[in-house]
């Protein structure tokens, strides 16, 4: 095993331990979290994404309920489905997978989920909160590669860390958090001028431009954490595979540590997604909320 490999995997089953530990507490004292999935239509990834949460979230106690929706949907009745799910207090997380199918316009649909239920934290109240600094539901993936940089550096004050992308669900909220954590951020996108010079100056590089391996070894800084959150599907030597935003071969003699795409940070978000169900029951039931990062 390379000790510059981030496992993603082992660091998913440390916080699903938690997670679990947080559940069985709180049914005890007779609030069972729960989360509502639901899908939209028959896209074949969407569907294996649903699979994988409601058995991670069997696995730690947290109830589910599955909401299956045909292609052709009304929006209205998308709405109506929403808005009974936010009334049912047995139902603390609400998730739609996106994306939706073109009748439906997702904003809307992510501003009808009430802030409290929104374990995506895509609701603009939970968006606006995080860049204030408010303890509310923040973006999985996101808050995932914060527990990782922090599980491999410790401290994160005073960093340099450039993120590449500036996605609503990636990019820019990872950049809000790491601006929490004290960090000097530059954004990196595609209007940048010479990605690749600002790229040299970071200790922390977030990559999540969905480019396979557009970050090579001239970006990167010897020593560097190199955080890939990108996954690309491309077909090499007649095999279909998937690879990250960085050539993880070719920066690996360089960094002090990289994550691996898959095995990084794509077991990180179905983590932080139980962990924030759990975080939405207590915030309905007026319990103390943890925060969003963990140590
Ligand atoms: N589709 C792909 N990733 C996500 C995600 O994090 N949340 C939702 N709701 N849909 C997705």
């Amino acid at each position: 095993m390379n000790a510059k490999r981030i496992d993603g995997v082992a660091a998913a089953t440390r916080v699903l331990q938690t997670v679990r530990q947080d559940v069985a507490e709180l049914t005890q004292s007779g609030v069972q979290p729960c989360l509502a999935v639901v899908l939209v239509g028959d896209d074949p990834a969407s569907h294996v994404y649903v699979r994988n949460k409601v058995q991670r979230a069997a696995e730690v106690g947290i109830r589910s309920l599955e909401h299956r929706l045909p292609t052709d949907i009304d929006a209205r009745e998308l709405l109506s489905l929403i808005n009974t799910l936010n009334a049912d207090p047995t139902v603390h997380g609400i998730l739609v997978q996106m994306p939706l199918p073109p009748q439906i316009d997702e904003a809307s649909v992510i501003q009808a989920i009430r802030p409290e239920k929104d374990v995506d934290g895509f609701h603009r109240e939970n968006v606006g909160g995080l860049v204030l600094g408010q303890n509310v539901l923040t973006p999985c993936t996101p808050t995932g590669c914060l527990y990782l940089l922090e599980q491999v550096l410790g401290e994160l004050s005073g960093k340099h860390a450039v993120v590449i992308g500036r996605s609503n669900i990636v990019g820019k909220p990872v950049a809000s958090l790491l601006l929490q954590a004290h960090c000097s951020v530059t954004l990196v996108h595609s209007r940048s001028k010479d990605a690749a010079a600002l790229c040299r100056q970071a200790d922390i590089v977030i990559a999540a431009v969905g480019r396979p391996r557009m970050v090579n070894a001239e970006w990167i800084k010897p020593g560097a954490v190199v955080i890939d959150v990108g996954i690309n599907r491309i077909e090499e030597n007649g095999r279909s595979r998937l690879v990250g935003d960085v050539d993880y071969d070719a920066v690996l003699p360089q960094v002090s540590a990289i994550t691996p795409v898959p095995g990084g940070v794509g077991p990180m978000t179905i983590a932080f997604l139980m962990r924030n169900t759990v975080r939405a029951a207590r915030l309905q039931n007026s319990l103390p909320v943890q925060p969003a990062a963990i140590r």
